[in-house]
């Protein structure tokens, strides 16, 4: 059984109330259940916190021993080098997950810390963004 966490950055505990023209309608915790279920066939963890230590802290932990980080680092994707040096530093491959397109919104949010050293991106697909990441591990 593969061993899987997803980790959320700032602010993605607010979905289904955060600006949800751009992010949606649906909390993570109920969206959640939905892939449990979906993936019962994974061991399926989450981790969400407002805190870059924290979240540097988490990829730390789980990063040599977990089959797979599927990361959405929200605002601290365009800002944080010591998110980016903590996937450079584990042996845990990680997939980059956004839930909007990235790319088509302001200039700042085309840089990403992540990227360069992301197994692979996924972004754009609302929370299918998601799935789509879990499906790549599995
Ligand atoms: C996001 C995109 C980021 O630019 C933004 O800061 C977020 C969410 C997304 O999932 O679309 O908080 O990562």
């Amino acid at each position: 059984m593969k061993k899987l966490i997803i980790i959320n950055g700032p602010n993605l505990n607010l979905l289904g109330k955060r600006e949800p023209e751009i992010y949606g309608h649906q909390t993570f915790k109920d969206y959640l259940e939905i892939l449990k279920e979906k993936f019962s066939n994974a061991e399926l963890l989450y981790f969400q916190s407002n805190i870059e230590g924290e979240l540097i802290s988490k990829i730390q932990e789980v990063g040599f021993d977990y089959d797979g980080i599927i990361l959405n680092a929200a605002a601290y994707t365009h800002t944080s080098v010591g998110i980016g040096d903590a996937i450079k530093a584990i042996s845990t491959p990680v997939v980059e997950v956004h839930i909007s397109n990235t790319f088509s919104r302001e200039e700042f949010r085309h840089q990403s810390y992540i990227s360069p050293n992301a197994k692979g991106v996924i972004l754009g697909f609302g929370m299918q963004s998601y799935d789509l990441a879990i499906e790549s591990f599995i």
